[in-house]
């Protein structure tokens, strides 16, 4: 590839903020569904989707027209001075499409994190208790400095530096099958990270009746496409409904459709009592939502809660519009019907290569998690890092992901051609082979 000099990334080394990492050295120009183009008008396929927020593709011309429209109309009133149509049709909508029989409550922030905060203040304010419980490996948010923070499961790089770190949050191990902090091997083991859930939050730790809420992402996307298994989220449904503990279902990363339901939580038959979501909602404009139970969501404070921007209506007005393309488009069946294309294809690399040592995810939302040794598990994070260079080189954008940065996980949009996705499925595979090749 010629290396053309790129100027705005000079110009972003010497004005922008260190602490802001940079996964791919492009600068992008523009995008149309499935491709982004760099300033130097290179074309790349995109299976990063702004990390799983341009579902609906990039340039979407329906959102266009809708975002026009409402740029026309109105652009902020602020939802604490006067009421507007977006938010209050949104809030139906949304309530609507959410988990679950009960009836539902909205409140609209803007980015995830955000949400978070405002899921875990709702749950304080509805149960009156104070702790939280949440995952390690998990990740929920690094926009803001509170529990969104302290729930996430991974020290480094996120809470570097940053301690004291709020406190009243308890982290368990998640059902990472593959990697059993048990050292066991599921299903055989019984569920024996939610024994340890009974046992330690019964006898020694914080007791569950002084548990506001658990946190949970059904499958954790930061963590690396990991699927809690459908019998542990349904046992621990169960347990904490015992002690009345809230469950937060965190679906910023996996909702939309992505896992080939609206909702992942759906693949599990419970009903969260607070459904947390954000980057998809509105294809790429910052807007995030709390849904939740009726009951729950009228125990809160008049004035305790919202801010300046929350529910901005041209955000609204094209999360309104995502949801109806959504539904109407079958989206959902659409990424599980990916999803067992790009599955059977990373099987096909398992077999292939020795470097995949796991595949997993749920719909469209698939991974490989890397080693260099698939006895030992040794996390293979150098060449994670060099596949994705090698692929960008050749045309593909991807991410990675997990506790060692040794996951690739694959994000490209639900409405990209199949055509692309086998084509960058082929960029994956020939990145791995050079990779493996050159590997000692
Ligand atoms: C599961 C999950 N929760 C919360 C967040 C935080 O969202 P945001 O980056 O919009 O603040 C993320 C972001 O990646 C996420 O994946």
């Amino acid at each position: 590839m010629s290396q053309v000099r790129d100027p705005y990334l000079d110009l972003r080394s010497r004005y922008v903020m260190d602490g802001v990492a940079l996964y791919h050295p492009l600068t992008i120009e523009r995008g149309e569904n499935a491709f982004l183009y760099d300033i130097n008008g290179r074309r790349y396929i995109d299976f990063t989707c702004g990390i799983g927020v341009t579902s609906l593709g990039h340039a979407n011309s329906e959102l266009i027209s809708v975002a026009e429209e409402q740029l026309r109309k109105l652009w902020h009133v602020c939802f604490m001075v006067m009421n507007y149509r977006p938010y209050v049709e949104l809030a139906e909508k949304l309530a609507r499409i959410s988990p679950g029989s009960s009836e539902k409550k909205v409140l609209l922030q803007n980015s995830g994190s955000e949400a978070i905060e405002n899921a875990i203040k709702i749950a304080r304010q509805a149960t009156g208790r104070i702790y939280i419980i949440s995952y390690e490996n998990s990740f929920h948010g690094r926009g803001t400095y509170g529990y969104a923070l302290a729930a996430t499961g991974k020290y480094k790089p996120y809470k570097i530096g940053l301690e004291p770190i709020t406190p009243g949050v308890e982290l368990i191990p998640y059902p990472y099958c593959y990697r059993c902090v048990f050292k066991q091997e599921y299903p055989e083991c019984g569920l024996a990270c939610l024994d340890y859930l009974k046992k330690w939050f019964t006898y020694s730790r914080v007791p569950l009746e002084r548990v506001a809420a658990l946190i949970i992402e059904m499958v954790q996307g930061e963590g690396g496409f990991v699927v809690a298994p459908v019998d542990y989220v349904r046992e621990l449904k169960k347990l904490l409904d015992g002690y009345g503990v809230l469950l937060v279902d965190d679906e910023v990363q996996c909702g939309w459709g992505r896992t080939g339901k609206m909702w992942a939580v759906e693949h599990y038959g419970v009903e969260p009592d607070i459904l947390v979501t954000a980057k998809a909602i509105a294809n790429g404009l910052p807007l995030s939502a709390i849904v939740g139970r009726r009951e729950i969501m009228e125990k809160t404070l008049p004035g305790s809660f919202g801010g300046t921007y929350g529910g901005n209506p041209v955000s609204c007005a094209v999360a309104s519009r995502v949801v109806d393309i959504m539904l109407r488009d079958k989206l959902p069946d659409r990424a599980a019907a990916l999803g067992e294309i790009v599955r059977k294809r990373l099987n096909e690399l398992y077999g292939k290569f020795k470097l995949v040592g796991d595949v997993r995810g749920l719909g469209i939302m698939q991974a490989i998690e890397l080693v260099k040794d698939r006895k030992t598990k040794e996390p293979a994070t150098d060449e994670a890092a060099k596949i994705i260079d090698k692929a960008r080189e050749k045309g593909l954008l991807l991410l990675r992901a997990g506790l060692y940065l040794n996951v690739i996980r694959l994000h490209p949009p639900l409405t990209i051609e199949e055509e692309n996705l086998e084509k960058g499925l082929e960029i994956l595979e020939e990145s791995i082979k050079e990779v493996e090749a050159e590997s000692p």
